[in-house]
């Protein structure tokens, strides 16, 4: 039997939570021979919640589960974590940007920062679910200046999915045809999905792909998606956001295949042109559980203002948020 792999998820009485946590105990991210000790974070008023789902997990008879540690302390949560899900914090409503969480939930990424600084492993992979995720996680790595900043990253794996959905369905190819797609910048509606790169069947999307629909449409609609599912449904999408969490962790620890990519939301080095100190999504290959941004693509000038937007509204939240460091 492998020794157990710690794995902290936050928010955990909450709906994303509740979709990711039980897919977990069944092997789907660490693997079907891999056991795990989940610790479940969740505020003072969510301890009984908290207490239910242990009996539902006790009820999955799930052989994989070696311990479950409930709490509303964040250095009982993250102690030893190999692996993190910050994903607790206040969701927006209908009429919102992500943008305007910045000042409700951003005091929760500093001081999950510092008790991982304290008490996670050295090599714990830290993901990022709650909005605004890329500077939540900025602050985060800021105040946790034993780790490394390659230990942080934010999501933007469920845009990226919603853009190959999307263009699967308009090209009518399967899902499995479809290559290189990007999402670069902030998770937000000025992020920046990139069709340039994306291959159908090993050819060029944009070949077969009328250049008005992906400028006009595709682009705009993949920024939105969060707003229009948040309008159908009340609330913001749950099932497919604990799914993408789940492919954006399950990439880190696997690696990517060596004819593709994934997007992530990553501690910025400078390439492309993007200012350092920012978390920026970028194309990543991943190998041994590292992952490098995918280097030397050509950008045209369309793409590249859209890049700076996004650049921009990321310097600008880093601005609000610069006392938390
Ligand atoms: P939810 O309201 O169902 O759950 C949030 C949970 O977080 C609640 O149980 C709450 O008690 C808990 N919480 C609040 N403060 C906390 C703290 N300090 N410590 C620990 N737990 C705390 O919300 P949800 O739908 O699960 O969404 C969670 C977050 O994820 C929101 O910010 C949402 O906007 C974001 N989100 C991000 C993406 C993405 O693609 N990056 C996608 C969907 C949702
Ligand atoms: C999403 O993209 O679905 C989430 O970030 C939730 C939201 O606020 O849109």
């Amino acid at each position: 039997m492998k020794t157990p792999v710690h794995i902290a998820v936050t928010g955990a009485a909450g709906q994303i939570s509740y979709a990711l946590m039980f897919r977990i105990i069944e092997g789907a991210l660490a693997g079907p021979d891999q056991p795990v000790v989940l610790h479940m974070l969740d505020v003072p008023g969510a301890m009984k919640d908290l207490e239910g789902i242990e009996m539902e997990m006790q009820d999955c008879a799930s052989p994989l589960l070696a311990g479950v540690v409930i709490t509303d302390d964040p250095k009982v949560a993250f102690e030893n974590a190999d692996m993190a899900f910050l994903v607790g914090a206040r969701p927006r409503g209908p009429g919102m940007e992500r943008q305007d969480l910045l000042h409700v939930n951003a005091e929760i990424f500093s001081t999950q920062g510092k008790a991982l600084n304290e008490v996670a492993q050295q090599g714990v992979k830290v993901l990022v679910v709650g909005n605004p995720a890329n500077t939540n996680a900025l602050i985060a790595l800021k105040n946790a200046p034993k780790l490394s900043p390659k230990n942080f990253s934010a999501m933007t794996r469920l845009d990226h999915n919603r853009a190959i959905s999307k263009l699967a369905r308009h090209s009518e190819c399967a899902i499995d045809d479809i290559r290189q797609i990007i999402i670069w910048g902030n998770h937000s509606s000025t992020q920046y999905p990139d069709l340039h790169h994306a291959l159908i069947k090993g050819k060029p999307a944009l070949d077969g792909v009328d250049e008005i629909w992906f400028r006009e449409h595709f682009i705009s609609c993949i920024q939105k998606r969060g707003a229009e599912v948040i309008a159908m449904r009340g609330k913001s999408s749950a099932a497919s956001a604990a799914n993408a969490a789940l492919e954006h962790m399950r990439s880190w620890i696997v690696g990517t295949p060596d004819d593709d990519w994934v997007s992530m939301a990553i501690y910025s080095d400078g390439s492309y042109g993007i200012a350092e100190d920012l978390i920026y999504s970028f194309p990543v290959r991943i190998k041994n559980g590292d992952y490098e941004i995918v280097q030397g693509l050509p950008i045209d000038d369309f793409s590249m203002d859209r890049m700076r937007l996004t650049e921009k509204e990321l310097v600008m939240e880093r601005d609000m948020v610069k006392h938390l460091f």
